[in-house]
């Protein structure tokens, strides 16, 4: 098999910059190379030594565009992507209008692989190499998700979302049915490939008691898989919580009860955590994930990323889509940036990149894996032009510093910023 050499600027980290200083965690090279073999980095370093050594690879010289760790999203629901800007609705009106309608339609399998294969089309030509995604209630959206990845050859994870309660008929399982149809699923496609499973009970509103004891039970029995939710997104949903859980200390605890907490949870959103949340959650090394564009979208709320990163606590980045309306990271990114300013602090770009690609992956629990830029990490890679619009490139072109470079494309970049992704060592999509 031959090698392909990329040649372009690169940026890696050794360490986490919420942990040390960006300085000593990111690493620049303006003409590095990233060396590919079998779908995984074999080498990095200088571009020239890296020809030089492997005169026989094949280069592909993306000049001075920037090779990054593809996008790792931590939260979606590739079912929403039809209805993705649906105006007008706060978090519980806008699934009821919007979202339980079109989530109705998935146990068409035809018609969900269409949306599945649409929507992972559209997140790799946005540089996003792996989707954490929530699927319906029906088995054939979950069959169809992890069809169309694996043809795709991508790292994903997703579930059954599971709710017996507090939706349509339509769109309601059972205690039973959802333990008995998630364990089929995550027997099917948990670490099959690059197919993770998620247990995933869509928020503790939608599930009764004995659902979330199901699911717990279930989690408990594999404890392997990942486990996703929702958790302290609006107001009003945590106050339809504590009436509907009125013995629940608080929204956390409608998890913790049922054995829905633990180091291989994915919160979603957590915006309204209480201490006691917030310590329990770091206590068990849970993740959070954070969702910003969707906030905003929404209406939720000011997500504390510095305040809970000093927590200890694993965070992720994510579209959430389609609470989230774009499906770029680049767009997220600068959500994240414009959120932490509400809060006053000014998240550096370093940060704001490490989240999307090395946060994530360490919120999934695939460090090293994915969203690395590193010897043995997938080759799982974009390449990012840091000049993709005339507004974007008059700015860059004042840069002093590869930040600085760097920022108006988070600020301002979508996808036509990302010239190529590249996926398991192929590359996959490309606007060159
Ligand atoms: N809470 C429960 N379900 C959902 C969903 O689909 N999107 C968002 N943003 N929040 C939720
Ligand atoms: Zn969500």
């Amino acid at each position: 098999m031959t090698k392909d050499l990329l040649i372009g600027q690169t940026l890696r980290f050794s360490g986490s910059p919420f942990e040390i200083d960006w300085s000593e965690a990111a690493h620049w090279s303006s003409r590095g190379g990233v060396l590919v073999e079998h779908g995984r980095i074999v080498d990095i370093g200088d571009a020239d030594d890296l020809r030089a050594a492997h005169p026989t690879a094949k280069v592909h010289d993306y000049g001075s565009s920037l090779i990054s760790a593809g996008f790792v999203d931590a939260h979606m629901h590739y079912p929403q992507t039809g209805i993705i800007a649906s105006w007008g609705k706060q978090l519980i009106d806008w699934l009821n209008t919007y979202t339980f309608p079109e989530e109705s339609r998935f146990g068409d399998l035809a018609y969900a692989s269409d949306v599945a294969g649409r929507t992972l089309d559209l997140a790799l030509a946005h540089g996003t190499t792996t989707l954490t995604s929530f699927c319906t209630i029906h088995p054939e959206s979950v069959d169809a998700f992890f069809t169309e990845a694996e043809t795709r050859n991508m790292a994903v994870i997703a579930g059954k979302t599971c709710m017996d309660r507090n939706a349509p008929d339509t769109l309601r399982d059972t205690a039973q049915t959802a333990y008995d149809q998630s364990k089929q699923l995550l027997e099917k496609w948990h670490a099959k490939g690059r197919a993770n499973y998620a247990i995933t009970p869509r928020f503790s509103p939608t599930s009764t008691p004995e659902q979330l004891e199901a699911l717990g039970a279930l989690w408990a029995e594999h404890p392997s898989c990942l486990m996703q939710t929702h958790l302290s997104e609006q107001l009003p949903e945590i106050a339809w919580v504590q009436s509907l859980f009125p013995n629940a200390r608080d929204y956390l605890d409608t998890y913790e009860a049922f054995g829905l907490l633990g180091p291989r949870g994915l919160y979603g959103h957590s915006i309204h955590l209480t201490d006691r949340e917030k310590a329990r959650l770091a206590e068990v090394d849970a993740s959070l994930v954070h969702c910003p564009t969707s906030n905003t979208f929404i209406g939720s709320g000011l997500f504390d990323l510095m305040g809970l990163s000093a927590q200890g606590l694993r965070i992720g980045l994510a579209t959430d889509t389609g609470g989230g309306s774009s499906f770029s990271m680049l767009r997220v990114m600068a959500a994240t940036y414009e959120i932490a300013q509400l809060r006053g602090v000014a998240v550096h770009p370093a940060q704001l990149i490490w989240l999307a690609t090395e946060g994530s992956a360490r919120a999934l629990h695939m460090s090293g894996e994915i969203g690395h830029l590193g010897i043995g990490a997938a080759a799982d890679l974009c390449v990012i032009d840091l000049a993709s619009t005339p507004l974007i490139a008059q700015r860059s072109s004042r840069a002093e510093t590869p930040w600085d470079a760097l920022f108006p494309t988070i600020m301002m970049g979508d996808d036509r910023a990302i010239v190529s992704t590249w996926v398991a060592g192929r590359e996959i999509s490309t606007r060159r």
